[in-house]
């Protein structure tokens, strides 16, 4: 069984080597493809990340084994990680979070146990990256959330849920003021939910979920979220357990899986062989049980629990009075410990069943579609403009431009309403959003909305518009705050 592994930079290296060291000596028996992604490759000018051999290689073998790679700074380019998540459609980010015995932590002092999984949308949100400036003081990020990107990822969370039996599922989003962005992933939720009466599932507003899952986090089981609010949840989890040393990360797609640590490359501590090799060691045994390989998993998780409760450590975690083992050091220790089981935690050994990626041969991309196209009207435009004039002034012009088919309904700055009513302490920018509606809610046609455009382009620079539809009687966009 061949899998792709690239083993990225800063830290990646070491904590890759401790980790294929420790699959040798137990005897996993996988094959690996090195592939060339990464810093160095981004410096030799490939500007996402990896040449295209390594792409053919992990499209063909479906697994990718990663360390963590480094972003350059300020050349325009994009993350690697990001980009390798979303060409390969690894919708769930799948990151487990258990009391470890022998990482102390101030739950584990008081004896609260925590296992909480976290799935978190990954391809979707503002990591789509679409960014504008739009005059030079106002930049603009377009959130995507899509229902079939929002179901692909619930549904993976509610038959993970399933699977290992979880007490309880919990959505965590913000639809209380994005309401129809979060609205629509919460909407999704509790669709799926009802498939599955079995599990007890609830929703929490995020801010919410937070507080309690630093006061209370033996309450929580599964959690899923969207993409950004699960980056920052799943990074606090990481910290209720001991810190980024100890969060594993999976990235699940139909047809791709990437394992990676939830931490960065660590340039701190980079070549100084003393980095935690936990993190990269916990997503290779997802990967291995991905694969079937459980008794090399439970052999290997064992020793390394056994290791953690006999309170060997690295420098970055445990009893600061003991000595701190390097990284070599730390991943011999528990080579050391195969066949032990720790006294509590020990995982089951089932025997291997090696499950061989299935490789796809796709003639195209697929479109995933969750509903028919709908019937809909056009009933406006938002045209978003530049100008530091006051509201009244930027009124008075756009109304010459209004022809017999529109009126001007309200226009708002920064999404507040400054007219036709506001408040003179609303602070202002240098661009507005002006809503058109059609007289008599009559429907529009996109020409209509070029004319408008061509008229209000002789007094305004328009930075981008956005159409208003009707679906039915259901308006398909937001008021304005004070609207
Ligand atoms: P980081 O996670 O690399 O480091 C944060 C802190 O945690 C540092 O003090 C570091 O020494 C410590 N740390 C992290 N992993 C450790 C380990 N295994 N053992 C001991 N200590 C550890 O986050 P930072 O500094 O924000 O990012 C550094 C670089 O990593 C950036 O270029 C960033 O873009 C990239 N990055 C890559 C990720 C990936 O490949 N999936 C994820 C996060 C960041």
């Amino acid at each position: 069984m061949k899998i792709a592994v690239a083993k990225g930079d800063g830290i990646g290296p070491e904590i890759m080597d401790a980790v294929l060291g420790i699959f040798k000596a137990a005897n996993v028996g996988l094959e690996y493809e090195f592939v060339d992604m990464g810093k160095w490759v981004f410096d030799k000018g490939y500007s996402n990340g990896m040449t295209p051999e390594a792409q053919q290689t992990i499209e063909t073998l479906g697994i990718l084994f990663k360390g963590p790679m480094e972003t350059p700074k300020g050349k325009g380019v994009k993350s690697v990680n990001v980009t390798a998540r979303k060409t390969w459609n690894t919708y769930a980010n799948k990151r487990v979070f258990q009391t470890l015995h022998g990482v102390d932590t101030v739950f584990s002092k008081a004896g609260i146990p925590i296992d909480i999984t976290v799935v978190r949308e990954n391809i979707e949100d503002t990591y789509g990256g679409i960014e504008h400036m739009l005059t030079h003081d106002v930049a603009l990020s377009r959130r995507f959330i899509t229902r079939p990107g929002s179901m692909q990822v619930i549904k993976y969370a509610f038959e993970m849920a399933r699977k290992k039996n979880a007490k309880r599922i919990t959505c965590g989003h913000k639809a209380n003021i994005m309401k129809i962005t979060d609205g629509l992933f919460l909407e999704c939720f509790h669709e799926v939910a009802k498939e599955y009466p079995e599990i007890k599932s609830d929703d929490v507003i995020v801010d919410d979920l937070c507080m309690k899952l630093v006061t209370r986090p033996d309450l929580f089981d599964v959690v899923v979220l969207t993409n950004l609010q699960g980056d920052i949840v799943s990074d606090l989890c990481a910290g209720l357990v001991g810190g980024l040393g100890f969060a594993p990360s999976a990235n699940i797609g139909d047809h791709i899986c990437i394992f990676e640590a939830v931490h960065g490359t660590a340039p701190d501590i980079a070549g100084k062989n003393i980095a935690n090799p936990t993190a990269l060691l916990l997503s290779g045994l997802a990967m291995l049980r991905h694969l079937g390989l459980m008794e090399s998993a439970a052999t290997v998780e064992n020793a390394l629990l056994y290791t953690l409760e006999k309170g060997v450590r690295t420098g970055d975690f445990g009893d600061r009075s003991k000595p701190a083992l390097n990284t070599t050091e730390f991943s011999n220790a528990i080579v050391a410990n195969f066949g032990k089981l720790p006294e509590q935690g020990a995982k089951p050994t089932w025997p291997n069943m090696p499950i061989t990626p299935t490789t796809f041969k796709l003639e195209k991309n697929p479109l995933i579609m969750s509903k028919e196209m709908e019937e809909e009207t056009i009933v406006g435009v938002d045209m978003f403009i530049e100008s530091a004039e006051q509201p009244g002034e930027v009124a008075e012009k756009c109304l010459k431009h209004t022809l017999d088919l529109f009126k001007l309904v309200t226009i708002s700055n920064r999404g507040t309403q400054v007219w036709p009513k506001g408040s003179i302490f609303t602070n202002l920018v240098n661009q507005y959003r002006c809503r058109f509606e059609s007289i008599g809610d009559a429907p529009l046609s996109q020409i209509d909305i070029i004319e408008l455009y061509k008229r209000l382009g002789q007094d305004f620079k328009i930075c981008s518009t956005e159409l208003l539809n009707m679906w039915g009687d259901k308006k398909a966009y937001s008021l304005a705050q004070g609207q």
